[in-house]
């Protein structure tokens, strides 16, 4: 690869965190959510690392799928949004893939197509996230007709928790008691923690925990970071400098030239920019580390480059190695300077990844 931009993915983070899910619902099965590329991390080689401590996937799509299948990954596969069209349910039924239903079309779809297999389905009900899901009086019925479907095989339950990462928030008992509630009426396997349900609310745990940004390494709790909870950063995001140079006190940097120089410095360039993922909002200020040093950036992100002050870095060269986020530089705290999460960061990556 010709340009150093690049996302380093350290395995090993990866399975230390699963273990922290481990410990935190140590009865639980566990869905790892490697939807979106594995929040960008790379869905084949996060999930061949994960399959042998994990016992289903969740992603997006069919064609997210069937990706993990051609590469080999034999565990069960849940699309959380189900199928789009009833055109896939014989692809879905013969990749042993497995839906979440949450309307009544995807049932009509389903019980008027007729399929070799009989997959499993998730019955999905809606405890007051009022995204997805069936509400909680239509559940009984569409179950009992579920069961008379020869196109199903296991049913469960799941729902989604709309407030799990503010632990003061009310809704969170909420909805878990009205879950719960009909898991135990249903008699039947249930499913509703994400990240910060794992984490900070055991009474969500159920039969089967689902844990996305917490295997990331990333806290999924505002103000917070993943090594606060436990967890290791997976991703390194790096490139380095190219190009090093002085300008004169009052010149301008970048883009409308919204940052002008206090005094003669150093400005070096990066080569990574919002076109690889790096946010366009981050602002003057954010920090980027140059040979492990943090300098800011200053100036508007460009497609590929971005300016750095470097100031307290007055022997960097071109090629000096330059981290975005990762282990020394948690990706939240760019997130919240950019007005964003760290979840939207790394699904945004959009540069060749390296594992090790
Ligand atoms: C239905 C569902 N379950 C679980 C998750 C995982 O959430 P988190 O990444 O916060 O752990 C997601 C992610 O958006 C989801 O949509």
């Amino acid at each position: 690869m010709s340009r150093p931009t690049r996302a380093i993915i350290d395995l090993a983070a990866l399975r230390a965190n699963l273990q922290r899910v481990q410990a935190c619902a140590s009865s639980q099965r566990i869905m790892a959510v490697v939807k979106a590329n594995a929040y960008g991390h790379g869905a084949v080689r996060v999930a061949e690392v994960l399959e042998s401590n994990v016992d289903a996937f969740a992603v997006r799509s069919l064609e997210e799928a069937l990706t993990l299948r051609d590469a080999g990954i034999s565990k069960p596969i849940v699309l959380l949004e189900g199928f789009f069209r009833p055109e896939e349910l014989p692809l879905i039924a013969q990749g042993t893939i497995e839906i979440v239903m949450h309307t009544g079309k995807q049932f009509e779809d389903l019980i008027n197509t007729p399929l070799n297999e009989a997959i499993n389905v998730w019955l999905k009900v809606d405890t007051g996230m009022h995204r997805l899901g069936f509400s909680p009086n239509e559940i009984e019925t569409i179950y009992e007709r579920l069961k008379d479907c020869s196109q199903v095989a296991e049913i469960r339950l799941i729902s989604h928790l709309a407030c799990a990462d503010n632990l003061d928030d009310a809704m969170t008992e909420i909805q878990s008691e009205a879950f719960m509630e009909l898991a135990t009426a249903l008699e039947i396997e249930s499913s509703l923690a994400n990240s910060a349900g794992i984490l900070g609310w055991p009474q969500t745990h159920a039969d089967w925990v689902r844990p996305g940004i917490m295997l990331y390494g990333v806290s999924p709790f505002p103000n917070r970071v993943g090594t606060e909870e436990g967890l290791q950063a997976v991703m390194q995001l790096e490139s380095s400098l190219i190009s090093v140079k002085r300008i004169r006190k009052g010149d301008s940097v970048g883009y409308g030239a919204t940052w002008t120089s206090p005094q003669s410095m150093l400005i070096g360039v990066v080569a990574i920019g919002y076109a690889d993922g790096y946010p366009r909002h981050a602002p003057s200020g954010t920090p980027v580390l140059v040979n492990g040093t943090r300098v800011p950036l200053v100036g508007r992100v460009s497609m590929d480059m971005i300016t750095v002050d470097l100031r307290n870095q007055p022997n960097a060269r071109i090629g000096d190695p330059v981290v975005l986020w990762g282990k020394n530089l948690p990706v939240e705290e760019v997130a919240s300077l950019a007005g964003t999460i760290g979840y939207e960061l790394l699904c945004h990556v959009n540069c060749p990844i390296e594992s090790y």
